[in-house]
């Protein structure tokens, strides 16, 4: 690795397991000082002790990304000791199950809204106040495939096994 991200402090939510463990590990192999958020302490120390194993600096926070306190604790967390707020990735998801339209749970609609929309928001309503003070910065909102394109009959795409009636 070239450490080009040296001295840059990156935040990951969702960082303790999948996409964002993945990418939590490539920005510390890279040099940057990794905060993961999320809602399991294991799994986020989990992330912590594979960052430091390789040599990277880490910390964790637990944080639900639904809720405006934990998301700015989150951010805050990421900044100490740094200073600064350079890359963020967020990533915290719920993709809730796969069920057709007329069988679909609405309170299962509202915590992907709540998770993937309003957490997505909050994370950069927060992020974005240190990146506009300091001037520079960069975000990433994880997305899908799944919004841009459609199934007939499914609320979402589905890769096979789940066939219009
Ligand atoms: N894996 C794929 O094929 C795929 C495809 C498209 C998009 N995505 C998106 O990529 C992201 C990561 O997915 P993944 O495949 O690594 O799955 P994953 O389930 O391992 O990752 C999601 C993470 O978000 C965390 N999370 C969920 N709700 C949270 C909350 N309220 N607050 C904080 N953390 C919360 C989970 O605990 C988990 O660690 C998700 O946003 C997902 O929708 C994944």
């Amino acid at each position: 690795m070239t450490q080009q991200l040296a001295g840059k402090a990156a935040l990951v939510t969702g960082g303790g397991s999948g996409i964002g463990r993945a990418s939590a590990l490539a920005l510390a192999a890279e040099g940057a000082v990794v905060t993961v958020a999320g809602r399991t302490q294991e799994s986020l120390k989990e992330t912590v002790r594979r960052m430091e194993a390789a040599g990277g600096t880490a910390r964790c926070v637990l944080a639900d990304v639904t809720r405006e306190p934990d998301v700015e604790r989150a951010v805050e967390a990421a900044v100490e000791g740094v200073g600064r707020l350079d890359i963020t990735l967020n990533n915290a998801g719920y993709d809730g199950e796969f069920q057709y339209t007329w069988e679909y749970d609405a309170e299962m609609l509202d915590r992907m809204i709540a998770v993937n929309t309003r957490g997505a928001f909050l994370s950069m309503k927060h992020e974005l106040r240190h990146m506009v003070a300091q001037g520079s910065g960069v975000i990433v909102n994880m997305a899908s495939g799944a919004g841009l394109v459609g199934v007939t009959g499914a609320v979402i795409p589905v890769d096979g096994g789940y066939t219009v009636p």
